[in-house]
């Protein structure tokens, strides 16, 4: 026998009632995006391979999807979409007034592990905020990616802020150098504290420093970090922090281990997890980052965020969010073939005046049609017999309670709506 062809691992189908619940959320996101002036943009879901190789990050790169096109073309499925909506900007939005608020709703691909959570095909959502670097436009940022997590329904989500800047400038101060940053931050990202501290050895950094920069890692207030650091950095952190208070969030972490696992970030950055979710608990990723001059647009400030779609909604249906189902309003049942054209014209009216309507297209009896009209979760069925049409009435029936009346033809919109 031949083997039955599957579906491809780390991917997924979405059955009508999943389609319904990602769409009725995706809604949502997308009115919020919208009310904070974010526009929306689509790309490519493949781009050249360099776009992606370029700055990255090592992680990122080991899990892409790359392959050569028929002109023998280097290009990849986009792992994530800031270097994609970074690449349009300076292809055709330069020009354009700032501050550009663009977001996006899009697959991506990774060849990661899969595992609840993990996919190697998943959905972001996602913005980018180009042209200002002021605390406020940081603050509004930071609290547009929580109110969505929010508006959605989510109730238990925790906001950490870290920062980048403040971290290279400290390693500064202990005498690392720039290109040596790079695999340091990687060892952080990953929780490898024993091999960070292997590596400043080896760099010639004095035990004390590397036991200061430690502690330094474990800070949870700004306090705290100015007893690590006099920079400009805290104070700019410290100025976002007060602002993100204006805009409403005041339950926050300072979380300085959030090193991010793109390399293009700098400056704040920041994390939202579900702790529900467990082992793939980060729901969104973003922060502060530098794209534009690497690929050869003019230098502006460049911020952003991303929400891992499908772990949204797995957090929803852990934490029991009640989401909407997909109903019929009406159910037309024609008792036999002398009433189907009756009952197709019905189903048109109701349609018509935006009624979700279907009528029974397999022409089988009543007790058969009423069952699916249930299945299918009509709130009605009009029953459409001979008897009651000579009198130019249906028979209305209330799915929930069974409850049956005549109705004339004239009054059955109304009674409908
Ligand atoms: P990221 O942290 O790599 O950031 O991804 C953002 C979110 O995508 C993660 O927090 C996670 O929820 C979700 N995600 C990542 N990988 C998978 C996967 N294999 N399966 C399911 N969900 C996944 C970025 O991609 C940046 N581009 C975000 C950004 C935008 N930074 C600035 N602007």
């Amino acid at each position: 026998m031949e083997e039955k062809i599957k579906i491809p691992r780390g991917t997924r189908d979405f059955l009508p009632d999943e389609m319904f619940k990602r769409r009725y959320v995706e809604r949502t996101i997308r009115e919020i995006f919208q009310s904070f002036g974010y526009k929306e943009v689509q790309t490519p879901t493949f781009e050249h391979l360099e776009l992606f190789t370029l700055k990255s990050g090592e992680e990122i790169i080991e899990e892409i999807y790359a392959f050569k096109d028929k002109g023998n073309r280097d290009l990849a499925l986009r792992p994530e979409l800031t270097a994609p909506v970074i690449r349009f900007y300076v292809e055709k939005m330069q020009m354009e007034p700032k501050p550009l608020k663009l977001f996006y709703i899009g697959n991506c691909y990774r060849y990661d592990r899969p595992q609840r959570g993990r996919y190697r095909e998943f959905t972001q959502v996602g913005c980018e905020l180009i042209g200002t670097d002021t605390p406020e436009a940081y603050a509004e940022l930071i609290y547009l990616s929580y109110t969505i997590l929010r508006n959605i329904g989510l109730k238990n989500i925790v906001l950490r802020l870290g920062n980048l800047d403040i971290i290279y400038s400290l390693l500064e101060n202990m005498g690392v150098k720039k290109n040596q940053f790079r695999e340091l931050m990687h060892l952080i990202d990953k929780s490898k504290f024993y091999e960070l501290e292997k590596k400043l050895f080896e760099m010639r950094v004095a035990k004390s420093k590397v036991k200061m920069f430690r502690e330094f890692l474990n800070c949870n207030s700004i306090e705290k970090l100015r007893e690590f650091i006099e920079a400009p950095a805290v104070d700019r952190f410290r100025e976002i922090i007060d602002f993100l208070k204006v805009f409403g969030i005041d339950k926050f972490e300072i979380d300085m281990k959030i090193v991010r696992g793109l390399d293009y970030y700098k400056g704040i950055v920041f994390e939202i997890d579900a702790p529900i979710l467990g082992a793939e608990k980060q729901l969104c990723g973003g922060g502060e980052y530098e794209l534009i001059p690497l690929f050869g647009g003019k230098e502006v400030p460049t911020a952003g965020f991303a929400i891992g779609f499908d772990r949204a909604i797995i957090a929803l249906e852990e934490e029991g969010y009640v989401f909407p189902e997909q109903k019929l309003d009406v159910y037309v049942i024609p008792i036999n073939e002398k009433t189907l054209k009756n009952a197709i014209k019905i189903v048109n009216m109701l349609r018509e005046k935006n009624i979700i309507a279907d009528v029974d297209l397999m022409r089988r009896g009543l007790a058969k049609s009423l069952k699916y009209a249930s299945s299918v979760k009509a709130k009605k069925a009009i029953i459409v017999g001979p008897k009651e049409l000579e009198k130019e009435n249906v028979i209305v029936r209330d799915m929930d309670s069974g409850k049956q009346i005549e109705v004339k033809m004239k009054n059955l919109l109304s009674m409908i709506k």
